[in-house]
Formats: structure tokens, sequence, C-alpha cells
């Protein structure tokens, strides 16, 4: 199949983007760049720089190339940020999302797969399934839940067919055959917790800080789910082999265990060998205390299995990307 990857020159869409090709899938990367790096792109990838929200550019696209499916990854993510500008984050995600849809759809492609978050569910001191209760607690979240709902309708009244996936936290790093990194995180700016914390034995911050230990936990600090960015991208191929048959798919991507702040500083302690200093700040707006994936439907249905599902094999694959890559791919 030749599938767009909107926001393919990100951290996932970059690393999905090498496992569609490995798939032997044709693949064209279309990213503006504004947060993406153009040397994250696989070789084999076609390129067009150009902005999901640009209906003239995304018609000149769709007329040029015959694609089968879109693959949507382009977003702004900081939580964090979208409390404090969420005109910034209602726009670039549902206003470009709702103009990518629609040229797709007008060019008749119908077949999507969408990156959600488990930021679209309210806080559960459990695994959460695809049928629990959603309650973003902030804007990205709820932007991401909003363009779910427009999928959703476009499936009923276009027929436009779906994979939402929705991720838990994506880490790690892409290894090649010799164990070197070759795709990995480089968010700019970096606000998630694992590649934050490794910039202490990188020498790069002096310590870490912990946004709150108060949260009705364990030890009080936020309790997450990390899944590996390879597996993520499996997900994705999975889901777009299982289009001919389903049309509907709403699917949890994450490993079902849940790790807190400070477990994660702990073994990546472990794993670097490192001193990590911590420092408890205030909880910041918008974090909910638990958030942890069942993935046993797309496991029963798909039958997606991790292949990285240990926090060491993740946290390992991380800090081998960025000790060959203190600064991100500014290094290349
Ligand atoms: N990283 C995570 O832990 C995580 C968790 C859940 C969901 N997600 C979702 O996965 C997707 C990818 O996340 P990521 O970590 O790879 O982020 P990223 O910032 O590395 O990648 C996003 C890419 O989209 C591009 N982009 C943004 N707005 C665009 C626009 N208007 N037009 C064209 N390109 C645009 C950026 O340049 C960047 O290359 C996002 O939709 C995010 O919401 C990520």
């Amino acid at each position: 199949m030749h599938v767009l990857v909107v926001g393919g020159a990100g951290y996932i869409g970059s690393t999905t983007a090498a496992h569609f090709l490995a798939a032997g899938h044709h693949v064209t990367i279309y990213d503006n760049l504004s947060r993406g790096h153009l040397a994250a792109i696989p070789q084999e990838a076609a390129f067009v720089q150009g902005d999901a929200g640009n209906r003239a550019a995304l018609d000149i696209l769709f007329q040029t190339n015959h694609f089968d499916a879109v693959v949507h990854f382009a977003a702004y993510i900081e939580a964090g940020e979208s409390m404090q500008l969420p005109g910034k984050y209602f726009h670039n995600n549902v206003v470009n999302s709702q103009v990518l849809f629609d040229a797709m759809l007008t060019h008749g492609v119908k077949r999507l797969v969408f990156s959600s978050t488990a930021a679209v569910y309210a806080s559960k001191n459990a695994p959460l399934d695809e049928g629990d209760a959603l309650g973003p607690t902030n804007v990205y979240g709820e932007t991401k839940l909003m363009i779910e709902t427009m999928i959703r309708w476009y499936q009923r009244q276009a027929g436009l067919d779906f994979a939402i996936l929705r991720y838990f936290n994506a880490c790690g790093a892409m290894l090649n055959g010799n164990g070197q990194a070759i795709r990995g995180e480089a968010h700019q700016p970096e606000t998630h917790l694992i590649p934050l914390t490794l910039q202490v034995p990188l020498g790069q911050r002096e310590s870490i800080k912990i946004f709150g230990d108060d949260y009705p936990t364990t030890d009080g600090t936020c309790v997450r789910d990390y899944v590996h960015v390879e597996d993520l991208a499996s997900a994705h191929v999975l889901a777009l082999a299982a289009m001919d048959d389903r049309h509907a798919m709403t699917y949890n991507i994450g490993n079902g265990q849940g790790y807190s702040v400070k477990q994660v500083i702990d073994v990546t302690r472990d794993v670097t060998g490192h001193a990590i200093p911590s420092e408890t700040v205030e909880r910041r707006p918008g974090d909910s205390a638990v958030l942890v994936a069942s993935a046993e439907r797309i496991n029963d249905e798909l039958g997606w299995m991790p292949r990285y599902p240990t926090l060491n094999s993740i946290i390992a694959s991380a800090w081998t990307w960025h000790q060959s890559h203190p600064n991100g791919y500014k290094d290349e």
C-alpha cells in the first residue's frame, strides 16, 4: 500500500514509517517540520514539507499521488503548554485535522490510522480498557477526544474507515542490528520524563523535577504505562493490515503495567549507573494520578504483543540513543 504519514518526521511517526517500509509498504511523509527532524525520516520514504491545515497543498499532494491510507501523527503534544495556550492546541490539533480529513475524503482516501492518547481517559486505579470513562484533565487530551469524535462521525456519515490508537507513554529508541540507536526521542522542547531524567547522567541538568508527591498512588507520584516506540509502530502496521475486514477500531496501546515517577527514576539510576538527584515541586496543572492500559482488545483482535515490555529494556534503548545523540538530531 502507499501510506501517507502525516507528522512522520516526529518521534513516533518516523519510527512507524520505518516499520511500514519494513513491512513492504510505500511511504510518503508529510510534515511541516515545526517539531520534526529531516534526519529522522527513513531514506526510503518520500518527503513533502507542508502543513496539515494547508488545504491547497493537500489537494496537490492527493492529486499527484494515489494513497491507500493516511496515518495521522501531526499534533502539538505538550499537555502542560496546552493548559497555558489552549487555542494553539485547538487550532493545530482539531482544526488542522479536520482540514486533513476533508481533503482525504474529497480525494477518495477512506482509511485513517489516528494517534490518540491515554490523556482522553479519566484517571483510574486499575488498567483502563477502551470502554472506560473518558475525561481529559488537560486541553491536549480534550483535543484528541474532539478529533476522535469527529472521526466517528466521518465514519458514519462519509464512510471513513478508522483505527484510533490510544498510546500510553511512548518511550525508548529504535536500534539497528548492531545495537546502535538510529531513531529516538528528540522533542523540542522536551517534556517527557525518561529523556529529561537521562539529561542528568548526560550532564545536561543537575536534577530531575518531580511534579507533586501527594497523588493517591503508592509513593505519591503519578503512575504511567510506558510503551516502547517500536511496539507502538508495530500496532500501526497491524491496524492497517486489518482494515480490509474492520472499519472502526479503537485500541489502547500500552504494557498494562504502571510505574510511578519515582520508580522510573530508580530504574534510570540502575540502567545508567549514575546518581540521579530529584527535587519535588508543585503539582503541574492537568496531570492525572494514574493512567495504565489494558491492551487486551488489540491483543485479542489483532494479535499485538509488545516486544520490549520491560521498563529496563525501554530505558536501556533510550540511554543508547541519548549517549550517541546528546543533542538529538543536531548531532547528525
Ligand atoms: N509521545 C507520546 O508519548 C505520545 C503519547 C500519546 C499520543 N501521542 C501522539 O502521537 C503523535 C506523535 O507524537 P510524537 O511524540 O511523535 O510527537 P512529535 O512532536 O515528535 O511529532 C509530531 C510531528 O508532527 C509535525 N506537525 C505538527 N503539527 C503539524 C502540522 N500542522 N502539519 C504538519 N506537521 C505537523 C511535527 O513537525 C512533528 O514532526 C501525536 O499526535 C501525539 O499526540 C504521543
